[in-house]
């Protein structure tokens, strides 16, 4: 499979161009100009090809990042210069002139906007209540997130996944569960190496065609 990783030069980033290559996909790795030094290792070796932009949810680097490719993973961030709003509604543009159809996303526990038929419990109630007020004062934007979500999710064309993850680990992997929105309690972690993993299974899974998911570390 060909696929294009977006935000490639992150720490989930990273490992998911690793384990793309580990599996014998091609990849097309898009991240910002400043941080193209961290994907050196990659295109040095031939796998990966790099494409960088000042701000990736550029449409032009967007349209020839997915340019031939079979899917998409976008690590989704909402930071002053990089809405993620903006990544979805350019990413839409850029998959319909490639033909992409396969989008899988990343997500905090609360980033994403829940299902219908999924509740978030009281501490989860409170954590997105102090994201949003720190929206005033930190260049993060949980507000944009959960719009994009919801962009992601009226994308008529898309087979799309969203994986929301509880705290992310710097931590060898130990193995993956998915579970509800509502299991997941403060305990909860996931090591960076299981993430990428999770989000490539995805990925890979028909069954998980336009469904938001949640991994936690398969000991947690
Ligand atoms: N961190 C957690 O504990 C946690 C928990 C649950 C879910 N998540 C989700 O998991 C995903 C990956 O998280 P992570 O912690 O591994 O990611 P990360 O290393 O913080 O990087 C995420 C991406 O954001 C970009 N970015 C960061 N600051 C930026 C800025 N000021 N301007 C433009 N781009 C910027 C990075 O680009 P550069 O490489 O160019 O810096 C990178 O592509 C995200 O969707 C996050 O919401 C994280």
């Amino acid at each position: 499979m060909k696929v294009a990783i977006i935000g490639a030069s992150g720490q989930t980033g990273l490992k998911l161009v690793r384990e793309s290559l580990r599996r014998g996909h091609q990849v097309v790795a898009v991240c910002r100009t400043s941080s193209a030094d961290r994907l050196k290792e990659f295109s040095d070796n031939g796998g990966c090809t790099v494409i960088t932009a000042p701000v990736v949810s550029d449409l032009a680097t967007l349209t020839q990042a997915l340019a031939g490719c079979d899917a998409g993973v976008a690590v989704l961030i909402s930071v002053r210069r990089l809405r993620a709003t903006e990544l979805v509604r350019s990413l839409a543009k850029a998959a319909a002139a490639n033909g992409v159809k396969r989008l899988v996303f990343t997500a905090g526990e609360v980033t994403a906007a829940p299902e219908k038929d999924e509740t978030f419990t009281l501490r989860q109630r409170i954590m997105l209540l102090v994201f949003t007020l720190m929206t005033w004062f930190t260049p993060y934007s949980m507000t944009d997130m959960i719009e994009a979500s919801v962009l992601v999710r009226q994308q008529p064309d898309w087979d799309w996944t969203i994986v929301r993850a509880p705290t992310l680990r710097e931590e060898p992997g130990v193995g993956y569960r998915l579970c509800e929105i509502n299991e997941v309690t403060a305990k909860h972690v996931l090591s960076r190496e299981d993430y990428a993993t999770c989000l490539l299974d995805s990925l890979e899974n028909p069954e998980h065609y336009r469904r938001a998911l949640t991994v936690v570390s398969a000991g947690g």
